[in-house]
């Protein structure tokens, strides 16, 4: 498992915005939605766009390309939440001032495709 790993710190993000650092070769999207931060990669799924550069709303970016939504805390693709498309998403630590993020990812959120047939 990987280690937790400084992007940033505290303040950097402004409340309902995000933001793309470097993290072991990869860039990742860190937001901050109501006072708790979250990370997704920061490549969307469709082209490589830069989600952190995307507009923000209720939890949701906005590609800033092609506008495809995504949840900033689970990285569901919002278009469609019955595909099983999505962005990878992090945990995220606050350390002292530090935001940490840690790669490896966290609870991938799959469609269950027995729930899906109705
Ligand atoms: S690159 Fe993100 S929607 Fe096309």
């Amino acid at each position: 498992m990987s280690e937790f790993i400084s992007v940033a710190k505290v303040g950097d993000i402004p409340e309902g915005q995000g933001r793309s650092y470097p993290v072991d070769g990869s860039m990742v999207g860190v937001f901050l939605i109501d006072g708790e931060y979250h990370a997704i990669n920061d490549s969307c799924p469709h082209m490589g766009a830069s989600l952190a550069s995307g507009y923000v709303e209720d939890g949701a970016v906005t590609c800033p390309w092609h506008a495809w939504r995504f949840c900033v805390k689970n990285g569901t693709w919002l278009d469609n939440p019955q595909s099983k498309l999505k962005t990878d998403c992090y945990e995220v630590s606050v350390d002292g001032d530090e935001i940490r993020v840690r790669l490896a990812e966290t609870d991938p959120v799959e469609t269950d495709p027995v729930e899906n047939e109705s």
